[in-house]
């Protein structure tokens, strides 16, 4: 096992699971189970008194495993795992991001609550907060990058409902905004408010909100954490926060299967070293298609104008510029050609994988996000997004400067 003070590559290769309990297996094995026999039934009674909140555990005493629906011991390795990359106390697995964030929202918010959040965010995502939680009498409002002070007492004051989310996507799916979680912690903090922090883009790598103040911090976990493209996963971590998260995941029954959360276990193991060649990968691309006269703009992390607001936040709070590059073409014709003479690079929706993915979000990731919204946030007919992968670099450079040739 290792001990607390080692680094996070050291961590994920055994953080949880001790061979000297499961015979010597080295690796955590795999419980394709969905119920567990008890010694007892007095165990079992036990058991349940614990579960359902009618007594706490005595110092030491283990919770016993009961059903899947609630905990699998191969999902206690992976939430172990997911807490200490986070530096949380705890954590809890999902089927799916949306699966994470949709139990997240209906565990903390009530009809007559506000939720502010960050815009852009994922098409999925906005859809469920500007579609859904009205329908449940929860109010939202839109945080723009950079509010501060008066701007965000102005929003507050415009908006009906008390205030007990403040929800941000930073970097934001798909134009990379950035958006100053300190700000925003204290903000939130100041109201009694919580701050949940969507860390899919850059991944506990490259960002670690829990400095910034973050209560709960989310993840896609289909996306970085998983690494392949075969997985469907979401991740929440958090300290008193998750309680409740904890409670509606079981009677939701939104939480990960087995084999998934054994699938990404195996995955975290490697999630240091991709995403490290994801990024040199994406430097060294984004060098090579600064000023392409087929661009219009170009947004990467790690080339941001020097004393801007976005570099001022990039440098108090992110740990490297990660791997997500926003493109800009002059129309959605331009953007189809290059999408269209790709052949290394894959079109298709997704990101934070081994092979690197295009695609175009005005039309697909964001289809459904509101037209004027769109338009204001720069998703933009002539925006492709590249997650970029860990290919060899001149395999990707010549690809990609091939394509944009084509445009
Ligand atoms: C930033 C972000 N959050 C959440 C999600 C939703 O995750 P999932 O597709 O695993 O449900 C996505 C999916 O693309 C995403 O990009």
């Amino acid at each position: 096992m290792p001990a607390p003070h080692h680094h996070p590559a050291t961590a994920m290769l055994g953080l949880g699971h001790d061979p000297a309990d499961r015979d010597g297996s080295l690796k955590p094995p795999l419980f394709p189970t969905s119920t567990f026999a008890f010694p007892s039934a007095a165990a079992g009674k036990r058991a349940f008194e614990i579960a359902v909140g009618i007594a706490e555990p005595e110092d030491g005493e283990e919770m016993a495993m009961i059903y899947s629906r609630l905990s699998n011991p191969g999902l206690e390795v992976l939430e172990e795992r997911v807490a200490y990359l986070d530096g949380m106390p705890g954590a809890l697995s999902f089927s799916s991001g949306m699966a994470a964030i949709s139990t997240t929202f209906l565990a903390h918010l009530r009809p007559g609550d506000l939720l502010l959040y960050s815009a852009p965010v994922y098409g999925g995502t906005d859809h469920l907060i500007t579609e859904m939680l009205g329908e449940l009498g929860i109010h939202v409002g839109e945080l723009r990058p950079h509010m501060a002070g008066q701007d965000l007492e102005e929003l507050l004051a415009a908006s009906p409902g008390a205030l007990k989310m403040v929800y941000v996507e930073t970097p934001a799916n798909p134009t990379n905004a950035l958006f100053d979680l300190e700000a925003l912690a204290s903000f939130a903090h100041a109201r009694e408010a919580i701050l949940v922090v969507d860390n899919t883009f850059l991944g506990p790598t490259w960002q670690r909100p829990v400095e910034q103040g973050a209560d709960l911090v989310l993840y896609s976990a289909t996306k970085f954490l998983g690494g392949h493209s075969d997985l469907i996963a979401g991740m929440v971590s958090g300290g008193e926060a998750l309680t409740p998260i904890a409670a509606m995941r079981t009677f939701l029954g939104t939480m990960c299967d087995p084999w998934t959360a054994w699938l990404l276990t195996r995955s975290l193991e490697t999630l240091d070293v991709r995403m490290h060649r994801q990024a040199e990968n994406t430097g060294r691309l984004a060098e090579a298609l600064a000023g392409h006269p087929a661009l219009v703009d170009l947004s990467y992390l790690g080339a941001l104008e020097p004393g801007s607001p976005d570099a001022d936040v990039f440098e108090r709070q992110c740990l490297g510029p990660g791997s997500m590059l926003s493109l800009w073409f002059s129309d959605e014709e331009s953007a189809f050609r290059f999408l269209d003479a790709l052949e290394v690079v894959k079109l298709a929706v997704s990101l934070g994988s081994t092979e690197s993915l295009a695609q175009h979000p005005a039309t697909m990731t964001h289809a459904g996000v509101d037209p004027e919204a769109k338009e204001r946030l720069r998703i933009t007919g002539g925006l492709v997004r590249i997650s970029v992968g860990i290919e060899h670099f001149e395999d990707l450079r010549d690809d990609v400067l091939k394509a944009l040739a084509a445009v």
